[in-house]
């Protein structure tokens, strides 16, 4: 530091001498008396601070059904808007590919699973979300779904969760979307806050769907092409026999079709879709050897089969394990399948635990393993380093594979 700046620092800073400082802080306490003296005998009944951090970041938000469309065949769209009866009066703003955790009660037991908002940021300043929900053939829960929402029906909700956001500071201004079947939901909240909020970027989405009839979208899409060729690109990729869209690929998203249509050095890929979609383009992207910091991906819910992962000890596949658990002022004993997450068990059990993002991520569900061994799943291992040496886990990541005794927190909501 020259001289000059020196002098700056000191003038800027003026630092007081000792002993002024020590004669103020014997008169700490005479002044501070001296204000609680003075003070309004008055209640504090605003608290503008938290009120705000309340309503960027709720707890909870009660939910009712307000509309819902056919997307395709197998896919709804559910518009929402806050339920002012049950306690929510605006929805939370959030950022474009955020998603909501759903917290459902299916006939006595309470399950939770994450959806991608697919409406934009600005949709939910005018009071409304929508979730695009695909029916799964083996899912229990969209069955529920299918069966029972109808407009009307009330719904709770975590606030608007997880990280699969662009940031400027961080992502090139080319971003390049890879989805797969229903992964496509979050890129349409991320093309129309890229619209309404004149973002200067480009989004390129490469979107993977089995057959054209399973295509979410499609005409939206091609409108926000038209209109805004600047900013959003969709190309289809389809792995049917037959395919009569034109300009389509024919296959799957291999590294080529990726380098087709992205400048590979310059972009940011965002993921989203089925975990055999994960599978597939990680090792495509692995071959155009791009840096760690260039892909985001999704966090896409429970791994639907951990015996696939090599190291998972497969002589304990099927064996049930007992499960002692202390939540809030409850010890119980529950059986654990291997094959399921220990946030599934505790489902089953009907023991509400607290969860979110069911991927590991959030953390939310944080618990304390007191003894026994679990395996945790490789690519949803998010725990942090102290919470890994002091024996903390996640249990949506993690699965018996010997009796357990835990300690989960109780949820909130
Ligand atoms: S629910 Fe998010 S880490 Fe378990």
């Amino acid at each position: 530091m020259s001289k000059k700046e020196n002098k700056k620092f000191i003038i800027t800073v003026n630092p007081k001498s000792p002993s002024k400082d020590i004669i103020a802080f014997t008169k700490l306490v005479t002044q501070r008396k001296k204000r609680i003296e003075n003070a309004s005998s008055k209640p504090i009944t605003s608290d503008p601070i938290n009120d705000l951090a309340r309503r960027l970041h709720p707890e909870r938000l009660n939910l009712i059904i307000s509309e819902i469309r056919d997307e395709t065949k197998s896919t709804k769209t559910f518009k929402l808007i806050a339920d002012s009866e049950s306690g929510t009066k605006d929805l939370a703003y959030f950022r474009a590919g955020q998603y909501l955790s759903l917290k459902v009660d299916v006939n006595g037991v309470i399950i939770t699973r994450p959806y991608s908002i697919s409406s934009s940021p600005k949709e939910a300043l005018k009071g409304y979300y929508e979730l695009t929900i695909k029916k799964e053939e083996l899912g229990f829960l969209t069955h529920y779904i299918w069966d029972n929402w109808k407009v009307g029906t009330k719904i709770g909700s975590s606030g608007p969760e997880g990280f699969f956001y662009y940031e400027p500071l961080r992502d090139s201004k080319q971003i390049v979307g890879i989805a797969g079947g229903s992964g496509i939901t979050p890129f349409r909240s991320i093309a129309k806050s890229f619209i309404d909020d004149k973002i200067d970027s480009k989004l390129t989405i490469l979107y993977g769907s089995s057959d054209q009839e399973d295509i979410i979208y499609f005409d939206e899409f091609k409108k926000m092409e038209k209109q805004h060729p600047e900013k959003i690109k969709v190309i289809h990729i389809l792995s049917c026999e037959e395919v009569s869209i034109e300009g389509c690929e024919h296959g799957f998203i291999t590294a080529d079709i990726i380098k087709k249509y992205s400048d590979e050095s310059n972009s940011s890929f965002f993921i989203c879709g089925p975990q055999i979609m994960y599978d597939f383009v990680e090792k495509e992207l692995n071959k155009l050897k791009l840096r760690k910091k260039q892909i985001r991906r999704e966090a896409f819910g429970e791994i639907k089969n951990v015996t696939n992962f090599p190291d998972f000890p497969q002589e304990l596949a099927e064996k049930v394990f007992e499960v002692e658990v202390s939540i809030g002022n409850i010890v119980k004993k529950i059986p654990a399948f291997a094959r399921e997450s220990v946030l599934v068990a505790l489902e089953r059990a009907n023991l509400a635990p607290p969860s979110k993002c069911r991927s590991g991520e959030c953390g939310f569900c944080r618990s304390h393993l007191i003894s026994g061994n679990i395996y945790v799943n490789p690519i949803s291992d998010w725990r942090r380093a102290a919470d890994k040496k002091y024996n903390f886990f996640h249990p949506c990541a993690s699965y018996p594979i010997s009796n357990l005794k835990i300690s989960v927190p109780r949820s909130i909501s």
